[in-house]
């Protein structure tokens, strides 16, 4: 479908200068051997041009040619200056390549006119990781032709991305950087589809209504071919006239690639994508990280999670939203958060129903409050009067400000207050803050533990099997907890931290307001990738905690919800097998998606390996170990036997260890497409004494 608005796009392109003819003139190519007759002071930029990377430096790419400027000589912390002799600009356009840090004033390149610098421009990096590619840059400098100029690149950031490189600057009748462009639309369909290559620069697109910007966020857009869209609901600005704006190469096709539509884009194909998880959840399009705002409420579970809505990798941090009547099978429903700005994310937090109204925010029921961290602002908190389908910020945002993030929101039934945990780095430290309110809007800080990092949760649990008895649970992003006592403003911690997960696994959370009085946690399986896929990342299975008392003391435990039972079907059993090292196929288990029970005699010794394509789970009695998908953790048998629980699908595999004293989760390696493989089993010293092994259903379906 292509835009109307295209139009627009070509009515920008006509108001580029007509029919250049004129040759370019290039002003340095940087190819000789010194840099003469520019001239270098410091250490930065070495006596003459690089030949590409530096010792120490990442590859770099993208210049013209064998020699580049290049100031990582001597590394990072080396300082300097380039700087060229006087030049007369005689065209409209100075292009050039540019990489390196994005530091403005410290690492640029600088034009000075009558010693006034009158444009500068920096590499794009500002963080660990990026590219050394240089990519081309250019400034109008219509408004200086016949006037003298000194290029001059500049240098004095020491650190991480502390250089500049620089090549080909060349004085054109044409601009070959990126250049502001835009088109018109109106918002007549629910969707805007935005076409991705992962390999395509990524740009910055404001949607503007009405003159002001609605929405901003980056994207790999394609100027062609895309890998796969992503999609921005325009159902809020319904019947509006819309401008889509991005800074773009000249004469790009990008902005005539997006399309409207009434569905998302590949709405047949929708979760029957080949790498699509069956049973875990997974956003529509984009990146997921952790879950956040886990609530029961009115005969639903929501699910809302951190998301990038525009691509593959993190970013662009908005609140995703699914809702579920069973924790098992999932319905997407429309972005919950945006981001207010381009530079204030929505980071994670947590919800809670209000059902004494203490908030005020409901109107003849009990509203939906939820607590995120606005990047720009601070703790901020949101409501909801529609069973979450629409959020309302409270006019007094922020709530709380410091510095912190991951807002854990508790009610404290003896008193009806409101406690929340909140990661604090203030000072220095990693630390779990607690705040109390009697409303959620008011908020008094009480107390701080230290040594946790990111995403605390927190609650209460009875131990079982001793009436009466109860304990906190206080846990980091990390799944690392501490049991104790908290009295609604510290938290009195017993000795000892433990972990029940192992693996891919971080930023976990539990549902407030659960109604059968369970505890339910879902964490994100961080570090599980899709290549190839429109989605990236995926939730752990919804598990019930319980404190039970061990050999060790009391521990958390964790088992799949009930719920997952219902999608198993085809069961297989096998009694009683005394195993070797040969493997041994479970004829007639093949599948994908598999749930498999093993109890085994392993006495002190005993060792046992269960494959499912792309996954190996070995069990070591003497290590006392299990270790799946290059993760290994504690297992200890109890009375000489061990039980196992084993999720596979199609990605990942997560493994219960002992009624789920352990848990693991970790990715699943792809294979061969076709039929797969029956599971094997092998192994010494074991008894098997039975393994039961269901096929599972997909909740998609
Ligand atoms: C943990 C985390 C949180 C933050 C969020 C941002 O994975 O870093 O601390 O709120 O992700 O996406």
């Amino acid at each position: 479908m292509i835009p109307p608005g295209l139009h627009a796009v070509l009515a920008i392109l006509a108001l580029l200068p007509a029919a250049p003819d004129r040759d370019e003139i290039i002003v340095a190519d940087f190819e000789g051997e010194t840099y003469l007759p520019w001239v270098a002071e410091g250490e930065a930029f070495g006596v003459g041009p690089a030949r590409g990377a530096l010792p120490g430096q990442m590859g770099v790419s993208g210049f013209l040619g064998r020699g580049l400027v290049n100031s990582f000589v001597g590394g990072d912390d080396s300082t300097g200056t380039l700087t060229s002799p006087p030049i007369r600009v005689e065209r409209p356009f100075l292009n050039f390549l540019i990489g390196g840090g994005k530091y403005p004033g410290e690492n640029c390149l600088d034009l000075v006119v009558d010693g006034a610098t009158v444009r500068t421009a920096t590499g794009p990096n500002d963080r660990p990781g990026g590219s050394e590619r240089l990519d081309w840059a250019s400034w109008d400098v219509s408004a200086l032709v016949g006037k003298e100029a000194v290029l001059r690149v500049v240098d004095r950031r020491t650190g991480g991305w502390g250089h500049i490189t620089v090549d080909q600057i060349v004085q054109s009748d044409r601009p070959r950087g990126v250049v502001p462009a835009a088109f018109d639309l109106a918002a007549d369909a629910r969707y805007l589809h935005l076409p991705i290559r992962e390999d395509a620069p990524i740009r910055r697109v404001r949607v503007a209504v009405d003159g002001t910007v609605a929405r901003e966020f980056d994207i790999k857009l394609a100027a062609g071919q895309p890998a796969y869209s992503a999609f921005l609901d325009l159902s809020p600005f319904a019947s509006k006239r819309l401008r889509i704006e991005a800074d773009l190469p000249a004469g790009s096709g990008a902005l005539g690639e997006i399309s409207r539509s009434n569905e998302v884009p590949d709405a047949g194909g929708l979760y029957r994508e080949a790498g699509r998880p069956q049973f875990h959840f997974t956003s529509r399009r984009g990146w997921l990280n952790d879950p956040n705002g886990l609530v029961w409420h009115d005969g639903e579970y929501h699910l809302f999670y951190q998301h990038n809505p525009y691509g593959w990798d993190w970013g662009n941090m908005h609140w995703g939203h699914a809702v579920s009547k069973d924790l098992v099978r999932w319905a997407e429903l429309p972005i919950a958060l945006y981001p207010r700005r381009y530079d204030d994310w929505c980071f994670s937090g947590s919800a809670v129903v209000d059902d004494a109204n203490t908030s005020g925010f409901g109107e003849g029921g009990a509203p939906m409050v939820l607590a995120y961290t606005s990047t720009g602002r601070g703790e901020c908190i949101a409501f909801s009067r529609d069973r979450g389908r629409t959020w309302s910020e409270y006019p007094g945002n922020p709530v709380i400000r410091h510095q912190g993030r991951d807002p854990r929101l508790l009610r404290l039934p003896a008193s009806g207050k409101w406690a929340m945990a909140v990661y604090d780095e203030g000072g220095g430290g990693k630390a779990i803050a607690f705040y109390s309110s009697p409303d959620l809007k008011a908020w008094t800080y009480e107390s701080k533990i230290d040594g946790f990092y990111e995403c605390p949760d927190l609650f209460e649990l009875p131990v079982e099997g001793e009436p009466g008895r109860s304990l906190w649970v206080l846990s980091g992003a990390d799944g690392e907890y501490i049991l104790g006592r908290f009295d609604g403003r510290t938290f009195a911690p017993e000795p000892g931290r433990h972990r029940t997960w192992h693996g891919d696994f971080y930023a976990a959370q539990t549902f407030s307001n659960e109604p059968n009085g369970r505890r339910v946690q879902i964490g994100w399986a961080r570090g599980i990738a899709f290549p190839g896929m429109p989605f990236n990342q995926q939730m752990t299975v919804p598990c019930e905690l319980t404190l039970r008392p061990t050999g060790d003391g009391v521990r958390m435990f964790a088992r799949p919800v009930v719920e997952l039972d219902g999608l198993r079907s085809g069961g297989k059993a096998w009694r009683d097998l005394d195993l070797g090292p040969e493997a041994r196929p479970l004829d007639g288990a093949e599948g994908d998606l598999l749930d498999i029970r093993i109890a085994a005699e392993v006495g002190t010794a005993g060792k046992f390996t269960l494959r499912i394509p792309g996954a190996a789970i070995t069990y070591d009695a003497g290590r006392r170990t299990i270790a799946c998908a290059g993760f290994t953790a504690p297992l200890s048998p109890s009375g000489g036997t061990v039980t196992l629980r084993i999720l596979a699908d199609r990605r990942s595999v997560e493994v219960f260890g002992d009624n789920g004293r352990v848990a693991l989760s970790g990715a699943r390696a792809r294979t061969q497409g076709g039929r797969p493989e029956p599971p094997t089993i092998e192994g010494e010293g074991v008894r098997i004494r039975s393994i039961e092994v269901d096929k599972l259903g997909s909740t998609w379906k």
